[in-house]
């Protein structure tokens, strides 16, 4: 009898998990858009997702010479999602 109220919110909390981002995806486009849109729109950085690692830290290395604050913790982490494709 309890399962049957038990399986539609177990039924909801999947199809949740599944269509929301991975945690580490989430944190790392909350970084973006707290700390690469002061200069310049998020697409700007999302037009180059995919490029390798050395790309991006040369990137981001320039972009802090710009002006940009971020943290090494913060670039490891916008880093290793923007070169995911
Ligand atoms: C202080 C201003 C500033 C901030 C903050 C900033 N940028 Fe930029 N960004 C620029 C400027 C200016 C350019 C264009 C000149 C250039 O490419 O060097 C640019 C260009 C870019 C480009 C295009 C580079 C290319 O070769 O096509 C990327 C990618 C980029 N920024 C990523 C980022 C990321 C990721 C962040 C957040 C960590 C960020 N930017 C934050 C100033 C900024």
């Amino acid at each position: 009898m309890r399962i049957w109220v038990l399986l539609p919110f177990l039924a909801c909390l999947l199809v949740v998990s599944c269509s929301s981002k991975s945690p580490s995806e989430k944190e790392a486009t909350a970084i973006i858009n707290s700390k690469c849109r002061q200069c310049h729109t998020t697409g700007r950085v999302y037009d180059n997702k995919g490029r390798d690692k050395g790309w991006w830290l040369k990137t981001i290395e320039r972009m802090q010479n710009y002006g940009a604050k971020i943290n090494d913790e913060e670039i490891q982490k916008i880093v290793s999602y923007l070169s995911s494709s």
